[in-house]
Order: structure tokens, then C-alpha cells, then sequence
């Protein structure tokens, strides 16, 4: 709510700001005078309308939360013997698969921001790993198996992730540790 009244007034201010219609109308004049009016005003307009339109859409700013959750019911504390693994995921894939985010500045700039909010809500309703103890046993192997399918293929981390982040990107024998997760358990 404070954001929103924030940006709102910062609009306001960028409107009625004296300064910006001065240097504004002096610009316009000035290309008048050196006769690229119907060029440079057609360029020109795109201009200020591209970046108008940049401002006009950090108005819609996405919910992007960490909601609480308990450290008991997170993977981690699910699989003390699999601390190897549990690192792997926290390190890759947490940022959109946990409730423990981390926003980057760019998370901050619309359009982005739309983009990232929508990967981390997806992913977090895939597969939570702060939520994880709060499933039932079924649903746990299962998730781990998919997380195992989907490092063997590829397909996770997110490729655009990791260009953000390459820290994420997963080293020899990751997928191994990931797919351990959901191996029957050795007796
Ligand atoms: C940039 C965000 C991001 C990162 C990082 C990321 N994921 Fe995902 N993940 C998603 C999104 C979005 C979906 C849902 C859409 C889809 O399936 O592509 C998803 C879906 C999944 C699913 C469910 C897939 C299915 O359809 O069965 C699993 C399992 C998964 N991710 C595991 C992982 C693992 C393991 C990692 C780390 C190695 C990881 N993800 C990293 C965003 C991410």
C-alpha cells in the first residue's frame, strides 16, 4: 500500500515538476528552429511515449513475499541425512522453489518484475521445499522424483535463471545427489 502511494505521488510530482515541462517545450523549439520537425518530432514522440509507458508500468507492482514458514516442515529438516543434496537444492533452485526468495534489484523493475513474480509463484506451487514436511509421504517421494526428473533433463534450473545466476548452474554429480533424494532407501 505504501508503494503504491509512493509511486502515485512520484507521478504527480514528475507532472507538475516546472522544470520538466521548461527543458521539454525549449527541446521541441529547438528542433523546430533547425527544421527536422516532422523526423525528429516523429522519433521524438516515441520517445517520450516508450518512456511514459516505462513509468506507467512500475505502477503495477506484483505481491512478491517471503511468506513465514516453519524451519521444522522445510526439506532440509525432512532429510538430515541428505545434507549434501538439501545444499544443492537450496543453492539452485531456491530462490523460486522455497519461501525464502531473494529479490534482485531487476525483481524491482516492471516489466521483469511480472516475469519473475509469476516464476517464483509457479514454482512455488510445484514443489516448496519450505513447505515440504506439511505434505504426505506420497507426495514427498513424488515431488522428489519429478525434482530428479526434471534435473536429468535439463529443464530445471531454468536456463534464464542461470544466466542471472550462475552460481545455480549444477556441477558434476549434482544430479546424482538430487535424484539420491528419491532412491529407495539403501538397508
Ligand atoms: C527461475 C525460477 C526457477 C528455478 C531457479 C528453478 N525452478 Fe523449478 N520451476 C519453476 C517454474 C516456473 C516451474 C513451473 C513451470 C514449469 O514446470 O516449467 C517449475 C517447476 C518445477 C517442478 C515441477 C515440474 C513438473 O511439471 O513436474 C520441479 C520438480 C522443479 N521445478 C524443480 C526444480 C529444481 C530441482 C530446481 C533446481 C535445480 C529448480 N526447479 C529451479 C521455476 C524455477
Amino acid at each position: 500500500m505504501e508503494t503504491w502511494a509512493a509511486r502515485f505521488l512520484f507521478l504527480i510530482s514528475i507532472r507538475n515538476s516546472p522544470g520538466c515541462h521548461i527543458s521539454f517545450s525549449s527541446a521541441w523549439a529547438r528542433l523546430n528552429r533547425e527544421g527536422h520537425i516532422q523526423m525528429t518530432s516523429r522519433a521524438g514522440k516515441l520517445i517520450v511515449g516508450l518512456v511514459g509507458l516505462f513509468v506507467l508500468m512500475q505502477v503495477v507492482i506484483p505481491a512478491k513475499t517471503n511468506p513465514p514458514s516453519d524451519p521444522a516442515l522445510s526439506l532440509k529438516a525432512a532429510r538430515p541425512a541428505h545434507a549434501a543434496a538439501v545444499a544443492v537444492l537450496e543453492r539452485s533452485c531456491r530462490d523460486c522453489h522455497s519461501n525464502g526468495t531473494t529479490w534482485p534489484w531487476y525483481s524491482h523493475v516492471a516489466p521483469v518484475s511480472w516475469l519473475v513474480a509469476r516464476d517464483v509463484n509457479e514454482g512455488r506451487g510445484e514443489f516448496n521445499m519450505s513447505e515440504f514436511g506439511t505434505w504426505e509421504a506420497k507426495k514427498q517421494q513424488h515431488k522428489l522424483e519429478e525434482a530428479c526428473t526434471q534435473v536429468k533433463e535439463g529443464e530445471m534450473p531454468m536456463w534464464i535463471y542461470v544466466v542471472q545466476h550462475p552460481d545455480a548452474k549444477l556441477q558434476p554429480g549434482d544430479v546424482e545427489l538430487i535424484c539420491s533424494l528419491s532412491a529407495p532407501a539403501q538397508p
